[in-house]
């Protein structure tokens, strides 16, 4: 152990990409605690800035460039201040990244970053290794701090589905359960500091297939069911699902298990037979719409959220009204929309591309639709009483913003509320990306 110095370092993080990101920036900011680093919101008074990246798309991964661009003054005034690139654009690009900007002190991966502290105190370097050892566990302890009302735990990471368009198997490795005995050791402890509500975060989080405490394998329904008993939890929620792993007990627990949030985001990518294929995305439209339906029986009320790539190589316009139609049989509440990034290691790389103004004008067809539907799901909250968990105060004085069960932001005046308060909400109004609400008698 280190004995932390009097005057605490401030440490800046960036963070891009998607929620695993968030969570390992939230460690890595709690593994520099231990380092006597308290963060800052201000990087201009930062000792270290931490740009924990993306490697989704190109312009995520260029963004690292770009901002580190404009670090360059504040390095050039302040020599001793330590750059660090962490996420997954450290892990495929690694030294690659101190070649084009030598004012990087230090490159991690997202499976070596138990390690920063050590690479900190040395002063720099490199590691994206995939270490054999579980980075969780080899964090130092974070500090018993209070929580926001909602936290993200990681259950599983990692990648086996080789989807042709994606850098996540290369970026964070091949797939890994983390053991029950840990997972739940880790939800106790982030209720017992205030957290009401639990995101559980994998790559492929369906997949997840850890080790029971008696030595046998459990299933992530079975997870969800044990994670469900403990007191003071009233939330969960998972992200992020793949279609071929959405097995019959986590169907059921979307039945049973009150505690599970009425939302599913599941990623189908394309709705042509076709493109799906030549993306090695194994399963059909048909198996996904067969599995939505299933899903709706379980849990009519259910809110379905997805993914989509436009213009991925060989796309027709054939392929892309089965998508739309795709989007009009199932109805979603919201997706996401992606125009195809060839990225450099992935089997699609080098296929011939759709041109790019084609691939502009069917996302664009592809996003009103989505809109549209966002749209219609938000309206029909309108008059309903729902579930909010308040996560921080408003603009308005005495104006709290929280999470209804299907994940949508809530205004709701409420000047006695705290936040972490869970409380029942009549929605009065939908705006573009939120509703508001009046709470319930
Ligand atoms: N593990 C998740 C998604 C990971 S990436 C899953 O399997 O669904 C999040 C989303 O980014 C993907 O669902 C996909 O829609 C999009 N994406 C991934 N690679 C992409 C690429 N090369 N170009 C455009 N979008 C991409
Ligand atoms: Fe990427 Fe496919 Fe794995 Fe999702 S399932 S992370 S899209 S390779
Ligand atoms: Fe991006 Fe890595 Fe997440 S590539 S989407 S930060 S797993």
């Amino acid at each position: 152990m280190t004995t932390p110095p009097s005057t605490p370092k401030k440490l800046f993080i960036k963070t891009y990409g998607c929620q695993m990101n968030v969570y390992d920036s939230q460690r890595m900011a709690e593994a520099m605690g231990s380092e006597g680093y308290v963060l800052t919101e201000n990087q201009a008074e930062a000792d270290m800035v931490l740009l924990n990246t993306c490697h989704i798309r190109e312009k995520a991964a260029e963004k690292l460039y770009s901002d580190l661009g404009r670090l360059k003054p504040l390095k050039a005034e302040r020599p001793d201040l330590k750059i660090g690139v962490a996420g997954c654009v450290a892990q495929a690009e690694g030294a690659e990244i101190q070649r084009r900007m030598p004012l990087v002190d230090l490159v991690v991966g997202p499976q070596a970053y138990h390690r920063l502290p050590a690479m900190v105190r040395k002063g720099g370097g490199i590691d994206t290794e995939f270490p054999a050892e579980d980075k969780f566990e080899h964090l130092p302890k974070p500090a018993a701090t209070r929580r926001a009302p909602a936290a993200f735990l990681t259950v599983q990471e990692g990648c086996d589905k080789f989807c042709a368009f994606c850098v996540v198997p290369y970026t964070r490795g091949a797939e890994v359960s983390r053991p029950v005995a840990r997972i739940l050791a880790e939800a106790r402890d982030l209720v017992g500091r205030g957290v009401r509500e639990i995101t559980l975060l994998g790559q492929n989080v369906n997949g997840w297939h850890g080790e029971g405490p008696e030595g046998r394998e459990w299933g992530f329904g079975r997870l969800i069911r044990a994670i469900a008993e403990i007191d003071g939890l009233d939330r969960i929620r998972y992200t992020t699902s793949h279609p071929n792993d959405m097995a019959d007990d986590l169907i059921a627990a979307h039945r049973d298990e009150p505690k599970l949030m009425p939302y599913l985001h599941l990623p189908v990518q394309s709705g042509s037979d076709r493109i799906l294929k030549a993306m090695n995305r194994k399963h059909t439209v048909e198996t996904y719409l067969r599995l939505i339906e299933r899903i709706r029986e379980a849990r009519p009320d259910i809110m379905l959220t997805s993914d989509f790539i436009v213009g991925f190589p060989g796309e027709t316009d054939d392929d892309h009204r089965a998508t739309l139609d795709l989007v009009a049989r199932v109805n979603f509440g919201t997706a996401f929309s992606f125009k195809y990034s060839p990225r450099p290691g992935t089997p699609a790389y080098e296929r011939p591309e759709v041109e790019s103004d084609i691939a502009d004008a069917r996302l664009q067809e592809l996003q009103a639709l989505l809109t549209s539907q966002q749209k219609a799901a938000q309206q029909s909250m309108v008059g309903r009483e729902l579930g909010v968990l308040f996560e921080k105060p408003g603009r308005n004085p005495g104006q709290m913003v929280g999470k209804s069960d299907y994940l949508h932001a809530v205004f709701v005046e409420a000047p006695q509320a705290r936040v972490g308060d869970l409380v029942r909400v009549r929605i009065t109004h939908s705006a573009p990306n939120s509703l508001a609400g009046e709470l319930a008698a």
